[in-house]
């Protein structure tokens, strides 16, 4: 069945220089906090960036930037409320606290719905948090946002390797760009997941290691941006990769 929403998508994102979607095959490895601290650093060095959560069952990036209480404002199309100079947009600004299961077809028609009314305007960087695994929002994005490249978290645990393996095997398959793997709450000097990363020929970005005074900063932008994670972000992760900003 025709969905003339589809057609609309490319013009709405037309003036967005990058997307880069934060992912893993793993839950709970920090893709949420990375892309909420991506989209604010790119903004501090002064890139028009936005930021989509499209973890529609479990939106978590307005707790980091403290932005439950914004709203969209409506024009011919949703406007992303802007925080600290990002523009915001995510689901929660509609369901507030309600628990809302979604089937699959469900989740794709959400997403075809928030990229079809969004008006992101002139951006540099589009930021995605996804959601973990490979679900029917991966396929959609890959499907629907022409210009998204791929960043991908995971944590020192050969578990959590594993199922990024998986998920870059996929992204090759299907020819999507990867940007690279970001090593999360390192807490020792282990090398095994940059050899592995190197060992399949992508682009090992660096690590960030377990920052215990991250959860006192969670909701404050300003504290957030005075924490080791976000230090390691610019200096370690951003300073290092140009690739990523180019
Ligand atoms: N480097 C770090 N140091 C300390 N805590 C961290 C670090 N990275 C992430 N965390 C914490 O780990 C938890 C999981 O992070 P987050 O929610 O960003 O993961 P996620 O991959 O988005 O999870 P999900 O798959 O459920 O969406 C959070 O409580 C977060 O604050
Ligand atoms: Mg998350």
């Amino acid at each position: 069945m025709y969905d003339p929403r589809i057609s609309i998508i490319e013009k709405r994102l037309k003036k967005i220089g990058k997307v880069i979607a934060v992912s893993s095959g793993k839950g709970g490895v920090g893709k949420s906090l990375f892309a909420s601290a991506l989209a604010l650093a790119l903004t501090k060095k002064g890139f028009r960036t936005g930021l989509f959560d499209i973890d529609f069952t479990s939106p978590t990036t307005h707790i980091v930037l403290g932005a439950a209480n914004l709203s969209p404002r409506e024009s011919k199309g949703l406007i992303p409320p802007k925080i600290y100079g990002l523009k915001y947009m995510s689901l929660v600004f509609y369901i507030g606290n309600r628990s809302i299961p979604l089937r699959g077809a469900d989740l794709s028609n959400v997403l075809v719905e928030m990229l079809a009314t969004t008006l992101w305007g002139n951006l540099n960087f589009l930021v995605i948090d996804m959601p973990p695994g490979m679900s029917d929002l991966l396929l959609d994005v890959i499907k629907y946002v022409s210009k998204t490249h791929f960043l991908i978290v995971t944590t020192p645990s050969k578990m959590a390797f594993e199922t990024v393996r998986r998920l870059m095997n996929l992204l090759r398959d299907l020819k999507v760009p990867i940007l690279g793997v970001i090593e999360n709450m390192k807490m020792d000097d282990s090398n095994y997941v940059e050899r592995e990363v190197k060992s399949l020929g992508e682009k090992f970005l660096g690590e960030i290691h377990f920052d215990s005074g991250l959860e006192k900063a969670l909701g404050d932008i300003k504290s957030l941006l005075k924490t080791s994670f976000m230090s390691e972000i610019e200096e370690a992760i951003l300073a290092k990769n140009p690739e990523i900003t180019s």
